[in-house]
């Protein structure tokens, strides 16, 4: 049979049977795509001999805990004669599971479709250490969540017990807010990166019950890294309470426009009020203005401008877009 009798001088034919890398092969042309060939590492990997393996098909690895979705995937691609990479997981002939990281490759002879090629690896320790990070993430995040809600009661109580005015009570408290709202997004992306959108209308959403309408925001599907998204969102927090104290958004008409776009490696974000108060410049810059201008700009290695002029406060951000994600740029949602 195919390789067995191959030949012991062809190399590859014996590389594949002596690799420790189990493979085997099928035979679509026969009923149900049986197996046609197995390598020992196959044999070793499953716990089955040859003679239990040949001629079935491979779905007897699965079993109760394999997830659908792993076989669909499979499935869809063998119809379509197409590669296909899943890690999926197995049963060997003891019962016990293992993780299956399953590539599969047609193989053509001209337009014909021969045979179908696999090798199994089993990533049952990388699994396990990645389920044991996710574990852990997810516990380190809730201590963090409950000390953030913590840090906000220890902090109210505080200024409340010195009789700090209620509205710096309300600013701390609102920053407090903002950080565990994107502490909470971030968690959900497994502290990788966040989406952009995602960051904006988190910080706006304490916002959108009263004004919400008023805000419009659009910009293209963006990932940034963990700690931007943090300052972002105080940032977009300390804009939009801002509007809403003094801003377009104190009166009943008033709008913003928040917007970013990409273009010529460059990351334009722009956050626009109209419709409000005559604006006139402050006479001195608080803590929020830092936020939103200097802390903002050396976060994003870019330059962030708060401007003033009478129709509406005009904040702008302009950042090198390679520093915002160290995998990719942009990105469209599907
Ligand atoms: C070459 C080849 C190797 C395969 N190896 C495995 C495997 O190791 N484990 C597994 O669960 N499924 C494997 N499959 C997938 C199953 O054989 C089958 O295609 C899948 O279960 C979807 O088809 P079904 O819905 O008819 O079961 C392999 C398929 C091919 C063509």
């Amino acid at each position: 049979m195919l390789l067995q009798s191959g030949g012991s001088s062809d190399p590859f034919a014996s590389a594949v049977r002596t690799t420790r890398m189990p493979m085997v092969i099928t035979d679509p042309k026969r009923d149900d795509n049986p197996i046609v060939f197995c390598n020992d590492a196959f044999t070793h990997l499953t716990g089955y001999a040859r003679d239990e393996i040949l001629g079935r098909n491979c779905r007897f690895l699965q079993g109760p805990a394999t997830r659908d979705e792993d076989v669909a995937r499979v499935r869809h691609a063998i119809g379509r004669r197409e590669s296909v990479q899943v890690d999926l997981l197995n049963h060997r002939k003891d019962g016990s599971t293992f993780w299956n990281a399953l590539l599969i490759s047609p193989v053509f002879d001209g337009d014909e479709l021969t045979y179908f090629f696999a090798s199994q690896l089993d990533v049952s320790d990388r699994k396990r250490a990645e389920e044991h990070r996710f574990l852990l993430n997810r516990e380190l995040d809730h201590r963090v969540k409950n000390t953030l809600a913590t840090v906000q009661t220890v902090v109210l109580q505080t200024l409340r017990d010195a009789s700090v005015p209620r509205t710096v009570a309300d600013a701390v408290s609102g920053r407090i807010r903002a950080l565990a709202r994107s502490h909470d997004l971030l968690t959900v992306e497994a502290w990788a990166s966040a989406d952009l959108a995602d960051v904006v209308e988190g910080a706006l959403e304490p916002l959108r019950p009263r004004v919400g309408a008023r805000i419009g925001v659009e910009g293209p599907r963006l990932r940034i890294k963990p700690r931007i998204a943090t300052m972002l969102s105080l940032a977009v927090h300390e804009l939009g309470s801002n509007a809403e104290r003094y801003g377009s958004l104190s009166n009943p008409t008033g709008t913003v426009r928040v917007g970013w776009a990409i273009g010529e490696g460059r990351l334009r974000f722009e956050w626009r009020e109209s419709g409000g108060p005559r604006v006139a410049e402050p006479a001195k810059r608080g803590y929020g203005t830092r936020i939103v201008e200097r802390v903002l700009a050396a976060e994003f290695d870019g330059e962030a401008e708060l401007r003033f002029p009478p129709d509406g406060l005009v904040f702008r951000l302009d950042a090198p877009a390679d520093g915002i994600d160290e995998e990719a740029t942009a990105w469209t949602a599907p």
